[in-house]
């Protein structure tokens, strides 16, 4: 018999390290970047049935720092697919409910793909229902950098958990509750390393273009059935 999800005991942010598009595509005899393709309609297809789950906040690594060091042919064809996806859902998103927010130095990223990214994020910032949060050109250590940086700027010198908190990416954000990196990959490879202090992590052996609802539901159930303490001890009902 299948589990249901608890409605009550939903995560609220989700991050999602969608790991394996390139074996997927080997294990077909495509080429990597059918890979990526696959995983951009299983990026549409994840975050739909998140928001119907009822989830507030996504999160997906889409480009690293360290994504970099691939063909140019690999890197220019992942920026060339989020700016068709960006494109061809344009009206969608800018007249629709979802926030739509980055994380990351996306200056780095081709003046177009920039430029875009900067409209729909300003058109879309004021949505609250429901945040998809992309991560292009990010690496958590350079976020942290980044953070101890501007705070040293500001002339901070004791510096408290909330400062650091509240210069990265992430700021207006909860920390996720839930980690999954699909693929079988059980590292977070810098992945909001700071955020996930108290995440719970998932690790799917299944690629990440066939990542679908009912993998999304399965990762849930299992959420939910961990003992979240946050470095406290079990709290027994009756005491
Ligand atoms: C990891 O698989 C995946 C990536 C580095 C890129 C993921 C990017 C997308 C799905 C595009 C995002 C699109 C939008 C619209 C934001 P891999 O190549 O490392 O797979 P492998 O480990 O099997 O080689």
């Amino acid at each position: 018999m299948y589990k249901k999800i608890d409605e009550h005991a939903l995560p609220v942010h989700i991050g999602i390290i969608m790991d394996g598009n390139g074996r997927w595509a080997k294990k077909r005899m495509l080429p990597r970047l059918l890979g990526h393709r696959a995983g951009v309609d299983a990026l549409k297809r994840v975050t739909e049935a998140a928001q119907k789950i009822g989830i507030k906040v996504m999160s997906y690594f889409a480009f690293s720092t360290e994504n970099w060091k691939r063909s140019k042919e690999e890197v220019d064809g992942i920026f060339d697919l989020v700016l068709t996806h960006l494109k061809e859902n344009y009206d969608r998103f800018v007249n629709g409910k979802t926030k739509i927010m980055t994380m990351g130095d996306i200056s780095k990223l081709p003046k177009e793909l920039y430029e875009l990214l900067l409209d729909v994020t300003e058109k879309t910032k004021h949505n609250t229902e429901f945040i998809v949060n992309i991560a292009l050109n990010y690496g958590s250590r350079s976020e942290l950098a980044r953070a101890f940086t501007n705070l040293a700027k500001k002339g901070k010198v004791e510096i408290t958990e909330d400062d650091i908190k509240s210069e990265l990416y992430t700021s207006e954000l909860p920390d996720p509750d839930l980690i999954i990196r699909t693929s079988g990959e059980m590292r977070l490879s810098n992945f909001m390393l700071f955020q996930s202090a108290y995440s719970e992590l998932y690790f799917p052996k299944i690629h990440w273009p066939d990542f679908d609802e009912k993998h999304l539901r399965k990762a849930i159930i299992e959420y939910q059935s961990r003992d979240r303490r946050f470095g406290n001890v079990k709290q027994e009902k009756n005491k």
